[in-house]
């Protein structure tokens, strides 16, 4: 409870546009212990890696390099090495150690871009719906956002258009492959109109591939970065779902003329990542074979999960209206013609199941039929048991349906 003698601080005014996050409402799945998440994203906790994690800590504090002291606020050098030859083989980017910024996670990366690149009233063009953790982060850099349909758009006719009609974003910032929310994955003739575009209007792409490794079938890997084709992108990538968000390392590749900025406000932010966990990944990554075979085993398992829930789903929900993903970790619905996902949450949760309605996703004029089944964290054998769920508050839902409004 807040104590009535002692006033709140004023805030800065970058904390008008930032509201609470809607995930944390959506997480609060009440006191059952049976309750399945569907909202959260998270890699399988089947699948962190707490014993290669702690034995690969052990071989680093008992070597003369021990990890406790301070390291290169870039990041460790034969990681930043290994990054490099990796976006190039990958990802097809030019790449170099020099160019890479190791981060804490790739959401440090989105706030160290716009520490470098944002002033208040800025232009950000953002896919339509877009990660809203991007979102909570332009916002609080008090920029214009912009929503724009990317992935959805072939031709990216709209967002050509809107830049003739003068629009003049500082950035651009989207999920280039299987994104969050909607799995959805750019075409190569896509990510070559926007590299175009970039160079042609004169912003910087910002291509968050926090998911490009995680393709669900056979040969489903997408195509080139942005980044390849052009030196205005920077490209972030993140460790967190390929080995454990907990390490929190992700990274970023900046063209040459933005490293030294880029330098300065990462030491005034936190001098950089933990030595000791760069130097545990390092031994991970560079272990013969290791990475392959987690990739592997990661998209099997993801595989799997994906498809429990869309059978479930067929089965379950007839007239729901979803593409299967071709990869991460995010299914994106509607449940039925002309029902709003935020007025099912509450019933879903009374049912035991929780989701992310669609609403969250967007700056203005949200799509509310939509939302994000998350099937990352679902054992297979509990997506008959989750569709049920959501069957039965559709079925429970009081019609015709009164809005119950979702706390943000
Ligand atoms: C698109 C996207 N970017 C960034 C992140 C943040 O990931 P991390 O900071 O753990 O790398 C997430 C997390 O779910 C995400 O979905």
């Amino acid at each position: 409870m807040a104590d009535p003698v002692t006033p709140r601080p004023r805030l800065a005014t970058r904390m008008a546009g930032a509201p609470e996050s809607a995930i944390g409402s959506v997480l609060r799945l009440g006191d059952r212990t049976d309750a399945i998440s569907l909202a959260g994203g998270l890699p399988a906790s089947e699948a962190l890696i707490a014993a290669e994690v702690a034995a690969a800590m052990s071989e680093v504090l008992a070597g003369a390099a021990n990890g406790l002291q301070y390291g290169e606020t870039n990041g460790l050098p034969e990681l930043r090495e290994w990054l490099g030859r990796r976006l190039l083989t990958e990802r097809g980017i030019a790449a170099d150690a020099g160019g890479i910024t190791v981060t804490h996670g790739s959401q440090q990366a989105i706030d160290l871009v716009c520490k470098v690149l944002l002033d208040p009233g800025d232009v950000v063009v953002v896919d339509r719906p877009s990660y809203l953790g991007a979102l909570q982060v332009f916002r609080l850099f008090q920029a214009d956002l912009r929503q724009v349909p990317l992935a959805a758009d072939p031709d990216l006719a709209a967002l050509e258009e809107a830049l003739r009609a003068g629009l003049r974003p500082r950035l651009l910032y989207l999920v280039p492959s299987f994104a969050n929310p909607t799995g959805a994955t750019l075409g190569d003739g896509q990510r070559r109109r926007l590299a175009g575009l970039a160079e042609r209007f004169d912003f910087v792409v910002v291509e968050d591939d926090a998911y490009g490794d995680l393709w669900l079938d056979d040969g489903g890997a997408p195509g080139p970065a942005i980044a390849s084709h052009t030196d205005r992108a920077i490209h972030l990538g993140s460790l967190s779902k390929v080995l454990s968000p907990g390490i929190r390392v992700g990274y970023l590749h900046a063209p040459a003329t933005l490293r030294q900025p880029l330098r300065l406000v990462r030491q005034a932010s936190d001098l950089g990542n933990s030595d000791l966990l760069q130097r545990a990944v390092l031994i991970l990554l560079t272990r013969d074979g290791y990475l392959d075979d987690r990739l592997g085993s990661l998209r099997a398992r993801y595989r799997h999960r994906r498809d429990a829930l869309a059978t479930a789903l067929r089965q379950h929900l007839p007239d729901a209206e979803f593409t299967v993903p071709a990869g991460g970790f995010f299914l994106w619905a509607g449940f039925a013609p002309g029902v709003d996902a935020g007025d099912l949450l509450p019933s879903a949760l009374a049912q035991g199941v929780s989701f992310v309605p669609g609403e969250h996703f967007y700056v203005s004029t949200p799509d509310r039929a939509m939302a994000r089944l998350s099937f990352s964290g679902l054992p297979p054998e509990r997506a008959d048991t989750a569709a049920r769920r959501l069957a039965g508050a559709l079925a429970a839902r009081p019609r015709p349906s009164a809005a119950v409004t979702v706390s943000r």
